[in-house]
């Protein structure tokens, strides 16, 4: 039996990543959409503009949204809440979910740093997801990173080994990354915008806790130096980041390419419907990743878009660097909060099946 599932801001361009990704997911069935007071009470495919290459799916097709209630959403059955909802909206809403008994994989910035919600990157903190623990509520909140976040700590997985202290990242964001409508197209064609408000921030203080460690029920922080530079760019999908990693003894240049090569998801993460192949696909190309060719990368079906692309490495002092692409609307968004939920299941936290 699978586990029914509610999508909170289903019509938003995250909310259809999510109802295209759950569509005949082998664990979870979407059986509530949520959005606003704009779009209750039509169906799915009245309210939403859907922006996907793909049709609607037909499961969806039939389903009226509902508002934002959470004992309705706590009475309709659904176990769990995959949630999309702009960071003002969902603070409240997850917390009250919570309370009434649903688990709450949330893509909204709201709960990221409570001290017992885990920000999950599965396949380099799994073990965080234990902090939830600390939540005195029957549901538990688990919250990914913000999308520029989730592709920097994927690339720096492989590289912790070598005990960097100093990570120096520039981003070249999609505009997906920015909801919709998001920026004026008179804003961004033929441009480049410096500014992402709040992205830098969150960058540096995301990245410094998803690489820390989990002790006593909390996370103690990375204490590498992170300091992000985040622009918007006229790409549709797909974030461009250039990494700067500094090192107390940098490994060489082999050294690097070795651990890039042979970086897995650990053996907790392996094998999950939405796990990548491999975390990280490494190319030698010399102009590769771009955002338009590597951007769905990681394998067959859900697991397409999961994996960050590495290239251009180079070693230079006591510094690695490296391009970076990953797919914000998939790997930074829906499909990792979809992983992080088949984590939970997996290990049992989710309580199991209905
Ligand atoms: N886009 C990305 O790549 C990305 C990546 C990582 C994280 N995130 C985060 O994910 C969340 C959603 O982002 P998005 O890009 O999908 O935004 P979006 O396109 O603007 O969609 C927002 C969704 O929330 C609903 N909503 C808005 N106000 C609401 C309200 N007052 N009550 C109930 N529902 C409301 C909207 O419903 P209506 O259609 O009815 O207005 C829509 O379904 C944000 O917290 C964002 O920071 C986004």
């Amino acid at each position: 039996m699978k586990l029914e599932c509610a999508i909170l801001g289903a019509t938003g361009t995250v909310g259809q990543r999510f109802v295209q990704l759950l569509d005949g997911h082998p664990d979870f069935e979407p059986t509530v959409l949520a959005a606003s007071e704009r779009s209750a009470g039509k169906l799915y495919t009245e309210a939403v503009k859907w922006l996907l290459p793909c049709s609607v799916p037909s499961y969806a097709e039939k389903i009226g949204i509902s508002g934002l209630d959470p004992a309705a959403i706590a009475s309709s059955g659904a176990r769990l809440a995959f949630s999309a909802l702009p960071a003002n909206v969902a603070g409240p809403v997850e917390t009250e979910l919570a309370r009434r008994g649903v688990w709450v994989f949330s893509n909204a910035a709201a709960h990221r740093m409570d001290p017992h919600v885990p920000i999950l990157v599965p396949e380099v903190n799994h073990p965080h997801l234990g902090i939830i623990s600390g939540q005195r509520t029957p549901g538990k909140i688990v919250t990914n990173a913000n999308c520029s976040t989730t592709g920097l700590v994927l690339g720096l997985g492989p590289l912790r080994r070598f005990g960097f202290d100093r990570v120096v990242v520039a981003t070249y964001q999609a505009v997906s990354g920015a909801g919709y409508p998001g920026v004026a197209s008179i804003d961004i064609l033929g441009n480049v915008v410096p500014h992402i408000p709040r992205e830098e921030e969150k960058m540096v203080a995301e990245t410094r806790r998803i690489l820390g460690s989990a002790k006593g029920g909390l996370i103690a922080d990375h204490p590498a130096e992170v300091i992000a530079s985040c622009a918007r760019v006229p790409v549709d999908n797909g974030h461009l980041e250039a990494v700067a990693v500094g090192f107390p003894e940098a490994p060489d240049y082999d050294e690097l390419l070795r651990a890039f090569a042979a970086y897995e998801s650990p053996r907790e993460v392996r094998g999950l419907c939405s796990a990548p192949d491999k975390p990280v696909v490494l190319t030698t190309a010399p102009d590769r990743p771009q955002p338009k060719r590597d951007a769905w990368l990681g394998g067959e079906g859900n697991r397409a878009g999961m994996a960050a692309c590495v290239g251009r490495l180079q070693v230079s002092g006591g510094w690695a660097k490296f391009y970076l692409l990953s797919n914000n609307t998939v790997r930074g968004a829906a499909g990792g909060s979809i992983l992080n939920a088949e984590l939970a299941l997996r290990n049992g936290s989710l309580g199991g099946r209905a």
